[in-house]
């Protein structure tokens, strides 16, 4: 413990003493600590699936039901999972500055969940869904009476209204994040691999542009290659402490 506090303060001798605007991104990582696998690693694995066998539109067309077991396994798991410490320190935040969007990559909702307001779900919500004929969106609980679901509009299939692999990001939703971090001053990373090319090279922009980039996860990542600040850490034992610093040096 004495060593993340003496790290985390050798660390953030360089970061400015006024900041005007943040932006974070999260993965999978940061909700790690709340009991939901991460997506890479041995707890990735489903009956011996890889996620990029089943989070495609080739996947779900060959096998709907398939794809939505999977889903439903992990919304069962989500359902029971709280916000950790990271999740909640991301809330507090939020409520310190003016300029704050959190983009995150994961779609179990917790970061709703926890209070955040000014959040990009840039994957989607595993919560709902979305009929691959009529667009129709509804949010499903678990369990689902039917798998795979149907629309109660059209009755084709209902899809998670997630992004799959292979499939191209809303590109509003791109505007608004590259808009916004070209003026921050800070980037956090918190929790992810970097596997998935947009965020990183979201994030890189926003460095490019003169945002330091501090990530937070136990190990490398895509991100690693350009951060300026790198803590080896979970995210809900080092961003509490991080933040305490960081908050003492901003409000003096
Ligand atoms: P990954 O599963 O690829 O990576 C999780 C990252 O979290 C790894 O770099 C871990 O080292 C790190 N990690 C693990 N435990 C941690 C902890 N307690 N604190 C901090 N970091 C920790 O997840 P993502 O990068 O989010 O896409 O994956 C990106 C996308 O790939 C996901 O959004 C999903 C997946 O396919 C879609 O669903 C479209
Ligand atoms: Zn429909």
């Amino acid at each position: 413990m004495n060593n993340l506090y003496k790290d985390i303060e050798n660390q953030i001798v360089n970061i400015p003493d006024k900041i005007e605007s943040i932006g974070i991104i999260t993965g999978a990582g940061i909700s790690q600590e709340s009991g939901i696998p991460t997506f890479r690693g041995k707890d990735g694995l489903w009956k011996n699936y890889k996620p990029e066998e089943l989070a495609t539109p080739y996947a779900f067309e060959k096998n709907p039901k398939l794809v939505w077991e999977w889903y439903e396994m992990r919304r069962q798991i989500i359902k029971k999972a709280e916000p950790n410490p990271a999740h909640y320190t991301l809330v507090k935040m939020e409520e310190f500055f003016e300029n704050f969007l959190l983009v995150t990559q994961n779609v179990d909702g917790l970061h709703e969940k926890a209070g955040s307001k000014n959040i990009i779900e840039l994957h989607g919500n595993i919560w709902r869904a979305r009929c691959i004929l009529c667009n129709y969106k509804e949010f499903l609980e678990t369990p689902l009476p039917e798998i795979p679901p149907h629309c109660p509009k059209c009755n084709s299939l209902m899809r998670p209204d997630v992004l799959w692999f292979g499939e191209t990001y809303d590109t509003n939703l791109l505007n608004i994040v590259q808009d916004f971090f070209q003026k921050i001053g800070l980037l956090f990373v918190i929790g992810s691999s970097g596997q998935v090319s947009v965020p990183v090279y979201l994030a890189k922009e926003a460095h490019l542009n003169g945002a330091i980039v501090i990530e937070i996860n136990p190990d490398f990542s895509m991100y690693s290659h350009f951060a300026d600040i790198i803590l080896r850490y979970k995210a809900a034992e080092a961003l509490p402490i991080l933040w305490q610093f960081l908050k003492e040096k901003w409000q003096n």
